[in-house]
């Protein structure tokens, strides 16, 4: 069955769903191989040589891993999806296919911490030049790019501040310029079921599918999603031969399992953040709130216009700065203090010290994260007992 026009909840239960010939099994069973049987010689090499379809070895690809990465393709309209073994591994696999010494990456200044790291300590090691800009602001992406440009790279919302750069615009701009260089989108914040970068433009879509996309808080994974040659030299150079990062069958598994409720959990997700927002904004402790739904948020209209909601990540400052911040964090009950997003649970931490300490300090403030900045994983609990926590957190300071 076609199931690309059918809704959120039928392509996550049905999506890449593969009939078990053999017992008739309604659950993907795990594939938990590390190789391949060959009927003979010429099988084994027709296989390599890709002139007869198989499995060869799970680095390559593996039946529990085809099925799920067939479901995130669907969910993210892509002609193909490749899973990898974390979201670095998604992140990391697709620069080394793009880059090579003398290449330039033009990338947003807010990112994951490690990204950030990425980008500049370790791609610049090997030669490649790379520009940090912040892609929002469409002039600075227009007079950044370069001949030798073969990527620019962007997270929408962004990691920990929630900024918003216009994915569509961005794209224009630079396939303008250069019809190949790649628009690479970090999709984390909002999950394929509230933003397509694909289909505003974006060439590549990556993910830590340690978040939203698993969804309990249970397994470290990523994918890479995009045209099929792209996704194919991803996986053919980027983790075969580069870095390896290849998801394991027992977690393909249970992704495929975390899929099947992920319409009702960002459903749920984003309801309970839009609680808790109308909780923080009234609040007389809190000093500001980042939020893309909010009309105050400075791209609070090209949210509206890329993202079909707004998600259920909400950074804050309260007043009295980090030491308030931290008085916070540490006297919450439920909202439990660890860092990762977009699980079950309600996630609360200090991106200055934690998820963003790889930045150098003035790194940071260039980026937006001021030092006394809070970031909240609204979860699936009640919202009025995230509040109360909140609430009861807050009269501590
Ligand atoms: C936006 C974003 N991209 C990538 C990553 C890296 O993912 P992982 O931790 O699964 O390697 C993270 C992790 O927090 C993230 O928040």
């Amino acid at each position: 069955m076609d199931y690309t026009t059918k809704g959120w909840g039928t392509k996550s239960v049905h999506g890449g769903k593969h009939k078990d010939t053999q017992y008739g099994a309604l659950a993907m069973p795990i594939y938990q191989t590390s190789t391949f049987i060959f009927e003979n010689c010429a099988q084994g090499a027709a296989r390599f040589e890709g002139t007869e379809k198989g499995y060869i070895y799970t680095r390559l690809g593996n039946p529990t891993s085809t099925a799920l990465e067939e479901k995130v393709a669907l969910l993210d309209g892509a002609e193909a999806s490749l899973a990898t073994a974390s979201g670095m591994g998604a992140v990391s696999s697709t620069l080394w296919t793009l880059c090579r010494a003398g290449a330039h990456v033009l990338a947003d200044e807010t990112l994951y911490g490690c990204t950030w790291a990425l980008l500049t300590h370790g791609l610049t090691r090997y030669g490649v030049e790379v520009d940090l800009i912040d892609t929002s602001d469409l002039e600075a992406v227009k007079a950044h790019l370069k001949p030798n440009t073969v990527c620019v790279y962007l997270e929408t919302p962004a990691n920990p501040n929630l900024k918003i750069a216009d994915i569509a615009a961005v794209a224009e701009i630079a396939h303008t310029y250069n019809p190949d260089i790649k628009v690479v989108c970090d999709n984390t914040f909002a999950s394929p079921y509230l933003q397509s970068p694909l289909a505003l433009g974006a060439d590549v879509v990556v993910y830590s599918a340690t978040k939203y996309l698993n969804g309990h808080g249970d397994v470290i994974a990523g994918f890479v999603s995009g045209k099929a040659d792209f996704i194919n030299q991803v996986r053919m150079f980027g983790i075969k031969d580069m870095t390896g990062s290849v998801l394991g069958p027992q977690d393909a598994f249970l992704i495929l399992r975390g899929l099947k409720t992920f319409e009702i959990r960002m459903q749920k997700h984003c309801e309970n953040c839009k609680k808790v927002v109308e909780f923080l904004k009234n609040h007389p402790k809190i000093e500001k709130i980042y939020y893309p739904g909010l009309e105050s948020h400075p791209n609070h209209e090209v949210a509206k216009k890329q993202m079909r909601d707004f998600g259920a990540m909400v950074s804050f400052e309260v007043k009295g700065g980090k030491p308030a911040g931290e008085k916070l964090l540490n006297s919450l009950e439920l909202c439990t203090l660890a860092v990762s997003l977009g699980s079950d649970e309600t996630l609360i931490e200090h991106p200055a010290s934690m998820t963003h300490s790889t930045y150098d300090p003035e790194a940071l403030i260039e980026a937006g994260v001021p030092a006394g900045l809070v970031r909240l994983s609204v979860g699936l609990e009640n919202a009025e007992d995230i509040i109360e926590d909140l609430a009861n957190g807050l009269a501590q300071i």
